[in-house]
C-alpha cells in the first residue's frame, strides 16, 4: 500500500489517500488540544501510544463482532483503515459522572449512573461541539433514524465489551467518545479512535486519572499515564 496526498489534518492525527480507492493512511499525531482547541499542546509519544492503543481496542472489538474501520499496523504512527465518510456526530457514553456530564448536573466526579448514559455532540468547531438529541440530528439530516439507532446499539455494546475487558486490567472505564462513518457501499462503520484521547480511564484502586484529563487539568505526567494504558492492554512501551 502506498501512501498518497493529505485528504484531511485533524487535531490528533492526519488522513492520506492511500492508491487503494478503499483505504486511508492514518498518522497520529503527537499535538494536543483541549476546550475546542483553546488549549495546545505537545505529548511526547502520544501519536505512538495511541496509535498503538487505538489498534488493541479495535482489534479486540473487531474479534467480538464489532466491524470497525482498523485494518492493521503500518508503522509506530500510523495505521490503515477502512476509507468512510465520517457522520458528523460524537457518541458519548458515560458510566460514571465526570467531565461536562459532573457540571451540567451538579453530580460529583465519580458518581456512579444508574445505567448508563449516551449522548451525542454536533461535531461542529465553530460551534464548539453542542450537545444535540435525535430530533435535531433528524432536522440538520446528520443521520437517518435508522443509523442513529444502530449506533446507539452499536455504541452500548462496545461499553459492555471494554468495560469488562479493562475491569480485568484494574482500569474503570468511566466515558467515552465514538465516532461512526459511511464506507463507499454505505455500510455503517465504527470509526475514528479509542484511545486516552477520547476516554476517561481511572485506576480503580486509586482512582487515579489514566488520560487526556491530565494535560486538560495540568495534572502532570501525561505521558506516563497514557504509557500506563498500553502497559496494561499488555502492549510493550517504548521510550
Ligand atoms: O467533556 P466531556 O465530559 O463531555 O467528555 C466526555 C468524554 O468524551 C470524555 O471521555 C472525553 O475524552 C470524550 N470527548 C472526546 N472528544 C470531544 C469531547 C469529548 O473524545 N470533542
Amino acid at each position: 500500500m502506498e501512501k498518497k496526498e493529505l485528504v484531511y489534518e485533524g487535531k490528533a492525527k492526519k488522513i492520506f489517500y492511500t492508491d487503494h480507492e478503499n483505504y486511508y493512511w492514518v498518522e497520529y499525531k503527537d499535538d494536543a488540544t483541549a476546550f475546542n482547541g483553546e488549549k495546545r499542546g505537545t505529548i511526547v509519544g502520544k501519536g505512538e501510544l495511541n496509535n498503538r492503543i487505538s489498534s488493541i481496542f479495535f482489534t479486540l472489538l473487531a474479534e467480538q463482532g464489532i466491524e470497525n474501520h482498523f485494518v492493521k499496523l503500518l508503522s509506530p504512527t500510523e495505521q490503515l483503515v477502512r476509507k468512510v465518510r465520517i457522520i458528523p456526530i460524537e457518541v458519548v457514553i458515560r458510566n460514571l459522572a465526570a467531565g461536562s456530564l459532573a457540571k451540567r448536573l451538579g453530580l460529583e466526579e465519580g458518581t456512579p449512573l444508574r445505567h448508563p448514559v449516551i449522548e451525542f455532540y454536533y461535531k461542529d468547531d465553530e460551534l464548539g461541539d453542542p450537545m444535540i438529541n435525535s430530533s435535531h440530528i433528524s432536522v440538520l439530516q446528520l443521520a437517518t433514524q435508522e443509523q442513529l439507532e444502530e449506533m446507539k446499539t452499536i455504541s452500548l455494546r462496545v461499553n459492555q465489551i471494554l468495560t469488562r475487558y479493562l475491569e480485568k486490567r484494574e482500569v474503570l472505564l468511566v466515558d467515552f467518545k465514538l465516532e461512526y462513518g459511511i464506507t463507499p457501499d454505505a455500510k455503517l462503520l465504527l470509526a475514528d479512535e479509542i484511545s486516552p484521547d477520547t476516554c476517561r480511564f481511572w485506576d480503580a484502586n486509586s482512582k487515579e486519572k489514566l488520560d487526556k484529563d491530565r494535560f486538560r487539568r495540568d495534572l502532570g505526567n501525561v505521558e506516563e499515564a497514557y504509557q500506563e494504558i498500553l502497559k496494561r492492554l499488555g502492549g510493550e512501551v517504548h521510550v
